[in-house]
């Protein structure tokens, strides 16, 4: 059986990774909704629009063209935007325009359109409490401020994005965590029925079997 799979959690906790994988394992497809936020922010900002003007980025979305293709690109009105959108600037503003009720309104539409057929991994902060409440496994994906902010430094080294210090990064981590878990609209919540696995000490490859044990009862089906 097709089933979908809800990974959510706080920024940097590894759930784009685990979801990649898991979703190379599985067959399935991996949805980055993170990525639809940032697309959000990069174009309000390139646009020079205020970031607290819901009308206006609702206004904005309604031509906006947001594409995650199967091999991880992010395609935004056509252009391939998957670097520039990894931006620390970027992660500020996306986690200011999800605060918006009807921006999330928007994008939460297009991303229960893309899972209707089931088979996908989508990962984000709402995806179990909101986006897919009828996923068969859940999972809230956390870790301590410090190891998420080493793992973002280490992939702005790799992925050779500008980065800042790793203090630098954890404080931006705690603020946008604030900001993800405070909001008013879907704030990041641990589904009642999600299963919490904490990463801080975890590999890659550990983190995926333990979920992947979680869908199998399912998949046998
Ligand atoms: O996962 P990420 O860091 O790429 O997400 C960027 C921002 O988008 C994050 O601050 C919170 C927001 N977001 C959200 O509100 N809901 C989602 N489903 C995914 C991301």
């Amino acid at each position: 059986m097709r089933i979908n799979i809800a990974i959510d959690g706080p920024s940097a906790a590894g759930k784009s990774t685990i979801a990649r994988r898991l979703a190379a394992k599985l067959g399935y497809v991996h949805l980055d909704t993170g990525a639809m936020y940032r697309c959000t922010a990069y174009k309000a900002l390139q646009e020079k629009l205020d970031l607290e003007d819901e009308k206006a980025i609702c206004a904005m979305l309604k031509n906006t063209k947001i594409e995650l293709t199967p091999d991880g690109k992010v395609l935004l009105d056509g252009k391939d935007v998957s670097h520039e959108i990894r931006q620390d600037e970027i992660s500020l503003a996306a986690s200011k325009v999800s605060r918006h009720p009807q921006v999330r309104k928007d994008l939460v539409a297009r991303q229960q359109q893309m899972a209707a057929a089931r088979g996908f991994i989508m990962d984000g902060r709402d995806i179990g409490t909101v986006v897919l409440k009828d996923a068969e496994v859940k999972v809230f994906m956390t870790a301590s401020a410090y190891a998420r902010a080493r793992r973002r430094y280490d992939q702005n080294i790799a992925c050779n994005i500008p980065t800042s210090s790793i203090e630098e990064i954890a404080k931006e981590i705690e603020e946008r965590d604030y900001q993800d878990t405070h909001r008013a609209a879907s704030p990041l919540k641990k589904a009642e029925d999600a299963v919490e696995v904490d990463t801080s000490d975890m590999t890659i490859d550990e983190v995926t079997e333990a979920i992947y044990k979680l869908a199998e009862p399912y998949i046998a089906k």
